[in-house]
């Protein structure tokens, strides 16, 4: 079965798009957030608890996993689905991105990146072809093409050099591609922090017919207002009949920022990242659980929330458990900061269908203590 996506309406108040994507592994509504399973598992999370939240896609990595176990051994287990006990949709990253952030001594040529594998100094290379390869191998349901996330900031000639390199990687990655009947393979848009850059990136990914698009490069350290710039440079020119997917995403206010810009998923380590340093994302804010002032604090992290953690404990057990670095301490952070951003994303398909997303917007960010635009 293909993947195919349904755009069900737009919202009248934003132009927000409400949506579905079917998948071989069952439907997934958008906008969405995706969990990050870097390594075949979010950090701390089993399968079942992520069902319990209702997480409804997970993110994993193929730099990570062609490193170790090896995408041979993930293949031989019947694909990645199966060897981790997931049986809903999986997206992977392509590597690109991972190459550019962990290894070092990398070098770039127009064959593929070069590099040293970071965990025991080996020399290795991913090419499109290796990167589409080892997706394929590896099974999940929606992969992504290998390219070149400039970092920021990167001076204009560079940055058209390097997008125009992602451009042609693109077109290899389609013809290595040997599962489209099953894995949709998509395209990632390019072009720094430059609109126009950005609009000819979006004019030559798209021209090679892509089931999906991402947006890449961004949330690389620039200010919000320029991310938001650069959507409004890109999603406008992208075809509505497709799924747009802004990689690396996943403050609140920038999730509400981009499905408003017309974007329907999202990744980021962020909430689960923050979630084992004690950090927790609440209606009313970030709170710090590890700080002293929660000591003797028995209510729950956050009193609007009714997940698992927030049902059962209290910020001064949860306290006591991160300060003596007990897993079951980053567990219940992780539970509740995944279900906060989940049910975030809930809400926001709710306010599209509703047509007042702006509003629940204002409402959001005046209580979670944001500035409105
Ligand atoms: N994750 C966050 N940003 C990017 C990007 O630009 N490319 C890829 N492949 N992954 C990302
Ligand atoms: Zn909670």
């Amino acid at each position: 079965m293909a993947v195919t996506y349904e755009l069900i309406k737009t919202c009248k108040q934003t132009g927000a798009r409400l949506g579905k994507i079917h998948t071989p592994h069952g439907e997934i509504e958008t906008p969405i957030f995706m969990p990050v399973g870097t390594l075949a598992t979010v950090k701390t999370m089993s399968p079942e608890e992520l069902k319990k939240m209702e997480a409804q896609i997970i993110l994993s990595n193929t730099y990570h996993l062609y490193l170790r176990p090896g995408h041979e051994i993930v293949k031989r287990a019947g694909g990645l689905h199966s060897f981790m006990n997931w049986d809903r949709p999986i997206l992977t990253d392509s590597g690109g991105f991972q190459v550019f952030s962990l290894s070092n001594l990398r070098r770039i040529e127009e064959e593929g990146v070069h590099f040293r594998n970071h965990l025991n100094g080996s020399k290795l290379f991913i090419s499109p072809e290796i990167a589409t390869e080892i997706q394929n191998a590896l099974g999940a349901d929606i992969i992504m093409a290998f390219d070149e996330c400039a970092p920021y900031p990167a001076d204009r000639e560079y940055v058209k050099q390097s997008l125009e390199r992602t451009t042609r990687w693109a077109e290899r990655c389609l013809e290595a591609h040997t599962r489209k009947k099953d894995q949709a393979l998509f395209g990632i848009i390019q072009g720094g922090m430059y609109p126009d850059l950005r609009k000819q990136s979006v004019d030559e990914i798209t021209s090679l017919d892509f089931p999906g698009y991402a947006i890449g490069g961004l949330s690389v350290g620039e200010p919000k207002d320029l991310m938001n710039e650069m959507l409004e440079a890109t999603t406008p020119f992208l075809p509505a009949q497709k799924p747009r997917y802004l990689m690396g995403v996943g403050s609140p206010d920038a999730l509400l920022d981009g499905v408003i810009r017309g974007v329907d998923m999202f990744d980021c380590v962020l909430p689960s990242r923050i979630a084992r340093n004690g950090t927790t994302m609440t209606s009313s804010g970030r709170l710090v659980v590890r700080n002293a002032k929660f000591a003797e604090d028995f209510g729950p992290l956050d009193p609007k929330c009714d997940c698992y953690t927030c049902t059962n404990y209290s910020r001064a057990y949860i306290r006591h458990l991160i300060k003596c670095d007990e897993t079951f301490g980053f567990r219940l952070t992780t539970y509740h900061n995944l279900y906060f951003l989940l049910k975030l994303m809930e809400n926001i398909r709710d306010a599209i269908r509703q047509d007042s997303l702006l509003d629940f917007r204002n409402q959001f960010f005046e209580e979670y203590g944001l500035n409105k635009p």
